[in-house]
């Protein structure tokens, strides 16, 4: 049987799950759209392309791609209250998006009740602020988590939040196994580029091979981790550095997962991806290809992996929120549309497309609109989606697919002969190497090397400026009031106990701590209480 059977024969078993969108696909003059062009007489054909849903993946991961399903469109999104977020998700799905994408204030993410001091003044600005179960419920109110997938972005606290998704869920009476979603629990890349870390990374690897363990067995269907690349090219690394160092990162995690003794075919078909997409529109569908080849490689042949499962590499995309400009805010659609669509033509499984405002504050409703409808039109109108990875074969985009795999290998040779990615990390060579890039690419946009509309060419005298979202101050006093609240109406007793169980078994290297830190959040301790618990345990990282 031919690779072409084989693919045609997963063809018709997917679209059974995932019938294909459309009877027909055409163009407008009535010219049929095949599901896929392939020249299969192209030199190694089938060891470098493949078929989609085949290794190396080349092509996509699943059969048929977005001819049965589009992208999940998952707009990340969260400010202020619990309240006040639960109506932007609802207001979405409303509008079609189709996954939820959670943004946390930084108290939350670097694990802080909003009335403790260190919090003064971030409560619910970048994120929304979450101190207990009692506004995870409320973030989650009216929405069914037995069918919306939701994706967190919190890593350093990952448990705790993960913990209340999943008291949540049990409370709408959905059985863990039916939870469907992704926890970004990441901590390598906040070492690297975003700084949300708390812990030093021995004890971070622990929370985190605890979270793939107690998933695989509890919460099958929840991705354990969103090894990011988002925040690596938005701290101004090149898209090769932005594979690179993610994929060493994610070799580091199966690393310590095999350490942990847990199986690789039993955690690696739940690990996540996370890339940006930039301007250099080839290089971005080039960059995706690549990496999912690398992967799939590295995964079979290096880890010996045996589940096809464990060799695909899932990724969300989110469009470069550093590309955009305060100056001329509407341009911003037209690079995020650039972006995205780049994304799509780049096979990508999820995708967040930015506001026109967001180099200027959190979105607008109407701007976070208009960022969802780019993603509809793309689906619905630009035809892209009807035809399986259709720049392959393109003597550009293969050859630039081949030189970007080359560079990447280059680059995860030399973190590997540092002793892999902690170790690079901690020797700071990952962050040098993105610093001087950025630094270069500075220099370009100020000598007008590299253009930028509206901000060192085509520039307006004055710059009229847009409405803006403006987080209400009261809202701080309101956040603080509640956690108040919650601490006296709780069983105190019993949060002491969950709080002191959770340090004895803190102690304990081996011990996985979820069904502990779970028992906590259940009891409506604060996500302040566990990580102080855990802070006195672990230490708090003080940064390379
Ligand atoms: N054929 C067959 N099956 C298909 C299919 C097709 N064409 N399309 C989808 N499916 C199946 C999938 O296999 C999956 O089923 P399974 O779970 O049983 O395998 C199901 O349909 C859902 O599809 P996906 O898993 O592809 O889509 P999801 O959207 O559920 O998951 C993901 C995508 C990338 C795997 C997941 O990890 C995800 O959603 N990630 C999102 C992460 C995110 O939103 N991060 C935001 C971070 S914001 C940030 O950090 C920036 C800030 O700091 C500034």
């Amino acid at each position: 049987m031919t690779e072409r059977n084989n693919w045609e024969q997963s063809v018709e078993k997917t679209i059974k799950r995932f019938p294909e969108r459309k009877e027909t696909f055409t163009t407008s003059s009535n010219i049929k759209v095949d599901k896929l062009y392939a020249n299969e007489n192209t030199d190694k054909y089938e060891e470098k392309l493949g078929y989609p849903g085949s290794y190396p993946y080349t092509r996509g991961i699943q059969p048929t791609m977005y001819r049965s399903r589009f992208w999940t469109m998952r707009q990340y999104a969260g400010f202020g209250s619990a309240l006040e977020t639960n109506k932007r998700f609802r207001y979405l799905l409303e509008q079609g998006q189709t996954g939820l994408s959670v943004a946390f204030d930084l108290p939350t993410q670097i694990g802080y009740d909003s009335d403790d001091a260190m919090a003064e003044g971030e409560v619910g600005k970048v994120g929304v602020a979450i101190d207990t179960l009692h506004d995870m419920e409320q973030l989650l109110d009216q929405i069914p988590l037995d069918k919306v997938s939701t994706s967190m972005t919190i890593n350093a606290p990952a448990s705790v939040l993960l913990c209340m998704y999943i008291a949540v869920g049990e409370k709408q009476g959905v059985s863990l196994d039916k939870l469907t979603g992704t926890i970004q629990n990441d901590i390598l890349k906040e070492y690297i580029a975003r700084g949300t870390y708390i812990f030093p990374p021995k004890p971070s690897m622990r929370l985190i091979t605890n979270i793939f363990e107690f998933c695989q067995l509890h919460v099958p269907k929840f991705n354990t981790i969103s090894i990011s690349g988002y925040h690596i090219r938005e701290a101004g690394s090149t898209a090769v550095q932005e594979v690179a160092f993610t994929i060493a990162n994610g070799m580091a995690y199966v690393d310590a997962a095999l350490k942990a003794g847990l199986d690789i075919d039993a955690f690696a078909p739940r690990l996540a991806f996370f890339f940006n997409a930039h301007n250099h529109f080839f290089e971005e569908v080039a960059k995706f290809r690549a990496a999912r080849r690398i992967w799939a490689k590295i995964m079979k042949e290096h880890y010996k992996a045996k589940d096809a499962k464990s060799w695909k590499m899932r990724f969300h995309t989110q469009t470069g929120g550093s590309t955009l400009t305060a100056q001329q805010p509407d341009n911003n659609i037209v690079r995020v549309t650039l972006q995205a669509l780049a994304a799509v033509m780049g096979g990508t499984q999820s995708l967040h497309t930015n506001s026109r405002d967001e180099a200027l504050s959190l979105p607008t409703e109407d701007s976070a609109r208009i960022a969802l409808r780019t993603q509809q039109i793309i689906a619905h109108e630009s035809g892209v989606a009807d035809t399986i990875d259709p720049f392959a074969g393109s003597f550009y985009v293969e050859e630039l697919t081949d030189k970007i795999e080359d560079e990447v290998y280059k680059y995860i040779d030399r973190v590997n002969e540092l002793g892999g990615a902690v170790k690079a990390i901690e020797e700071g060579f990952m962050q040098r190497e993105i610093q001087h890039n950025a630094y270069e690419t500075q220099k370009r946009i100020e000598k007008e090397d590299e253009i930028i509309v509206g901000l060192n060419k085509f520039k307006l005298d004055e710059e009229v400026n847009p409405d803006l979202l403006k987080v209400d101050e009261a809202l701080e006093q309101a956040q603080k009031k509640s956690v108040k609240m919650t601490r006296e109406n709780r069983n105190q007793e019993k949060v002491n106990m969950a709080l002191i169980n959770l340090k004895k078994q803190a102690k304990k290297e081996d011990v996985n701590l979820i069904p502990y830190i779970l028992d906590a959040v259940k009891q409506y301790a604060t996500i302040g209480e566990i990580c102080n618990v855990l802070r006195d345990e672990f230490g708090e990282f003080t940064g390379i």
